[in-house]
């Protein structure tokens, strides 16, 4: 970083510089630390809209020109060359491997795809209609008891064996949620299979019967997992980073990334939409929705638009919107084409609507990914665990930046308080 600095005139006129640090690309931030030292006040910015938490070096987003980087790869070349697990070993690691790397890590994750047997106990546990994100966060949430005592946080091989654990394991603990929901035994991992392939026969195979992979299932799903593995300090990501940085089991932070994904402004998205575009039935009701969407006095939002930082487009929802017309040729009469037919009329009409071009409100990554995942065969309750399944190597790279960090600290923001001035207590008999 190099140093330039604001100059700010204090309420008592004298100057006070707040130095700037530059990054690789992307908008200089303002140090503002001495700012509470000097001056008794702290900055205010509820939802964090402009203000830079962290330095990182794992992914760069320009939401003006809808770039989307990771370890400096456009997402675009990743997406068009590569696969899922080497974009994890990417992430993890800050470089594309050579061969034997790629097949060392490939092995790796393909050996750590079970569970602890116990664990497996937690799943009857729960009710047939629990949602699959709690079953996730829950049985996540318990890797902390299974590895309380072997997970130093301070140790690098501690680390390198949490982040196989969870890249490896999250497929397993999902696939058995969604066979806990249907009634179905549990699947073992194949370790022959790649990560997508491993996964869909997790999900979808039976042991009465003989499964086959779907090529076209396995490009897709492992498209989808690229393109949702990180997004720099989203709100699950800075979620994991906060509990993190108490120093608390890495298994527990994780846990708490997965509820935070869970929201319906964050991940739970991709679900939302898919009730939307059901609600909105025929393109006949799209105007009465774009109105609903347009009413400050009513809640509903069109669910898959907006984004905090792409205010032109997403680029992944632009490769998605693709991948999800080459899904539903490939599987003739789908029966989810009509709803891709909404969809892409319900694009068209918000996107020529001025308050949508107003407020640069344009179709995000959730907008077509569940249309993909329906057409896959994949339950609406599950898309937001896909979503999470493919963040979970963001979450771990960045906890792993984090808590590498030497300048580390527990993240503790201030506050502006408005509540009541001091005052006594006031004895009951008075009340
Ligand atoms: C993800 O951060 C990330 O990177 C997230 C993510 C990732 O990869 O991790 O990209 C994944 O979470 C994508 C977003 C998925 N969420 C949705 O699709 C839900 C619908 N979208 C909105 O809830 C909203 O757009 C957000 C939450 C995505 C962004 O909200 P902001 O940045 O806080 O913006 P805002 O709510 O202040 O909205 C600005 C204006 C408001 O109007 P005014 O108050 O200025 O009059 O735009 C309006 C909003 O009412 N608006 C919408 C809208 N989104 C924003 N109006 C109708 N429909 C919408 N979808």
């Amino acid at each position: 970083m190099t140093e330039e600095a604001y100059r700010l005139i204090t309420p008592d006129g004298h100057e006070l510089e707040l130095p700037v640090h530059k990054g690789t690309t992307g908008p200089d931030v303002v140090d503002i630390g001495r700012l509470y030292n000097n001056q008794g006040v702290f900055t205010y910015d509820p939802g964090f809209i402009a203000t830079g938490s962290c330095a990182s070096d794992i992914t760069f987003i320009d939401g003006e020109k809808g770039i989307l980087m990771y370890r400096g790869y456009p997402v675009e070349q990743l997406a068009e060359h590569s696969n899922f697990i080497e974009v994890c070993y990417l992430l993890l690691n800050g470089e594309l491997p050579t061969a034997s790397e790629l097949e060392e890590f490939d092995t790796t994750i393909r050996t750590h795809t079970m569970l602890n047997e116990g664990m497996l106990n937690f799943f009857k546990g729960f009710r047939y209609n629990a949602h699959p994100m709690a079953m996730l966060s829950a049985v996540v949430g318990s890797m902390s008891a299974y590895y309380h005592d072997t997970t130093d946080v301070h140790n690098p091989e501690h680390r390198d064996i949490f982040a196989h654990r969870i890249v490896a394991k999250l497929p397993t603990i999902a696939a058995a949620a969604y066979k806990l929901s249907i009634g179905q035994p549990f699947m073992y991992p194949k370790n022959g299979l790649n990560y997508t392939e491993n996964f869909l026969q997790m999900m979808f195979s039976v042991p009465a019967e003989r499964y086959e992979t779907d090529p076209i299932q396995a490009e897709a799903l492992d498209l989808l997992f690229i393109l949702h593995a990180d997004h720099e300090q989203n709100c699950s990501t800075s979620t994991v980073r906060m509990a993190g940085s108490s120093g608390a089991n890495p298994y527990s932070a994780i846990a708490a990334g997965i509820s935070a994904l869970w929201g319906p402004a964050h991940g739970g998205a991709n679900e939302a939409v898919l009730r939307m575009l059901d609600e909105i039935g025929d393109v006949s009701q799209i105007d009465k929705y774009l109105a609903k969407a347009k009413d400050k006095d009513d809640p509903f939002r069109l669910m898959g638009f907006g984004h905090r930082v792409y205010k032109n487009f997403d680029p992944r929802a632009t490769i998605i919107r693709e991948m999800a017309h080459k899904v539903l040729n490939s599987l003739p009469n789908n029966n989810e084409t009509p709803l891709f037919e909404l969809a892409l009329k319900l694009e068209e009409l918000a996107l020529k609507d001025d308050y949508f071009i107003e407020k640069n409100l344009y179709p995000n990554v959730d907008f077509y990914s569940g249309i993909i995942y329906k057409a896959l065969g994949i339950p609406t309750s599950m898309f937001t665990v896909m979503f999470a399944l493919g963040r979970s190597v963001g979450w771990v790279s960045h906890w792993r930046e984090m808590i590498s960090d030497p300048n580390q600290k527990i993240a503790r923001p201030r506050q502006l308080y408005v509540g009541a001035a001091e005052r006594d207590y006031v004895p009951l008999e008075k009340r």
